[in-house]
């Protein structure tokens, strides 16, 4: 990154880079009404821990799968974190834990029917998230699974399967969930969609599929105090994170790949992608947030990252030990010539292709920053969503933008609403 960015240009911005941590800290900035995240970690009631820990132990035994109906930052948290920790064949594997699966963040009839085939044959239970509670691709999808589970299980069996997340007072979720006597749970009115794994739009499903909340969070608490202590560069990754990618963004670096070289880290990207796209994509700024898996990708998006066109630079999640072990045989013929990587673990083959393609790239014109992770497991991925999470906040208010709203989300789901003949939008026009 050095021969990227100079110390001159950090230290120039790093008086941008603190005023921003300042307004987030004071919540004297642009949707400030929606920073309830920062403080999460430390204050989420103990209560709310219990009642889920309570909801996994009455529905894990009963349940093969765990749906979670939900979209954007109603289900890509708890999707990150449960993709990372669990095996890559979670389906195919017997577990004392439901298998979480999702739903509402599609409108295709294939998927739906492919679920339905599959809920046909299992026992499953049902989560249902949205904020607003207005959704309509959740909407549908609760509609359809609704339906499904009261036939499969009669209606008081079915209403026990179900839990709703969801706004405390408003939205169409909220009144079927009291009216069906469902078990609820509230998203706080200052926590925003894609800010809310921590509260139990994630903490539930993460629950659910086996995982130790209590280790994500104290994850967050570790990571939160590092933020919000520090005021350099050496002991504030994030505010490392936050002025690297604005200086490269001045510098007409529009583009940032978020890569991993273990592909169960393939949906935090997903989940980092909505959290920077949806914060600064705004007022005709913003870098594209993009993702690769390495080295999958390699053999796809490697030729253009190499030598296409120079706008973009590459955050490294950087796996030290992953943890798991398998030898590569020796072969006395060694017809296919790897012999040489016969001493060598897997790990250690993907580290060096790791650094063969750092290397390559930082010398291609694409700066490279990397994320280092000692190992993945709940506590690792609490510090590194808060991290995510916090140096988002203070990038967005460094490009001078409201990290907190979405207003652009608004746009097509008018016009659908409009083509589908929605009650209130007769004679409206498309935007
Ligand atoms: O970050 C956001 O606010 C959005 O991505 C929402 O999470 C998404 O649109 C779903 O909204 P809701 O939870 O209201 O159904």
């Amino acid at each position: 990154m050095s021969q990227y960015v100079s110390d001159v240009e950090l230290n120039s911005i790093l008086p941008e880079i603190l005023d921003a941590k300042k307004t987030l800290l004071k919540g004297d900035g642009k949707g400030n009404d929606f920073l309830g995240w920062i403080n999460l970690p430390e204050e989420l009631d103990t209560k709310i821990i219990e009642n889920i820990k309570a909801d996994v132990s009455r529905l894990a035994p009963k349940s093969k799968y765990f749906v979670v109906i939900g979209i954007g930052g109603s289900y890509l948290g708890a999707r990150a974190v449960i993709e990372a920790l669990q095996s890559e064949f979670a389906t195919c594997m017997p577990s004392q834990f439901p298998t979480v699966i999702y739903a509402g963040h599609t409108l295709s009839e294939d998927y739906y029917h492919q679920l339905l085939q599959l809920l046909d044959k299992s026992d499953y239970s049902v989560a249902v998230i949205s904020k607003s509670g207005t959704t309509t691709e959740p909407a549908v999808a609760f509609r359809i699974i609704k339906a499904h589970i009261e036939s499969k299980y009669g209606r008081d069996e079915a209403r026990s399967r179900i839990i709703a997340i969801t706004d405390a007072n408003r939205g169409a979720l909220h009144d079927i969930a009291v009216q069906e006597q469902y078990s609820m749970y509230v998203i706080p009115d200052n926590v925003g969609g894609r800010f809310s794994v921590l509260t139990p739009v994630g903490l539930l499903p993460i629950a659910m599929a086996g995982y130790d909340i209590d280790a994500l969070l104290e994850g967050a608490r570790q990571m939160r105090r590092l933020c919000m202590e520090n005021e350099n560069y050496e002991s504030n990754p994030a505010l490392f994170y936050a002025a690297i990618r604005n200086i490269l963004y001045r510098k007409g670096k529009k583009v940032e790949m978020l890569v991993n070289f273990l592909p169960n880290l393939k949906y935090i990207s997903e989940w980092w992608k909505q959290l920077y796209g949806e914060s600064e994509g705004k007022e005709g700024k913003g870098i594209l947030p993009h993702s690769l898996s390495f080295t999958t990708d390699l053999h796809s998006m490697g030729q253009y990252v190499q030598q296409g066109e120079r706008l973009m630079f590459e955050t490294v999640m950087s796996v030290e030990n992953p943890g798991s072990h398998v030898a590569i045989p020796s072969d006395d013929r060694n017809l296919d010539g790897i012999n040489y990587l016969v001493s060598k673990s897997l790990t250690e083959i993907n580290h060096n292709a790791e650094l063969g393609t750092v290397i390559a790239h930082c010398n291609g014109g694409v700066p490279v920053l990397h994320v280092q992770l000692p190992k993945i497991d709940e506590n690792v991925l609490g510090q590194l969503i808060y991290f995510f999470e916090f140096a988002c906040g203070v990038s967005g208010y460094t490009l001078g933008v409201n990290p907190f709203d979405q207003p652009g989300v608004e746009a097509y789901k008018k016009n659908m609403f409009i083509l589908l003949g929605k009650p209130g939008y007769e004679g409206k026009e498309l935007v």
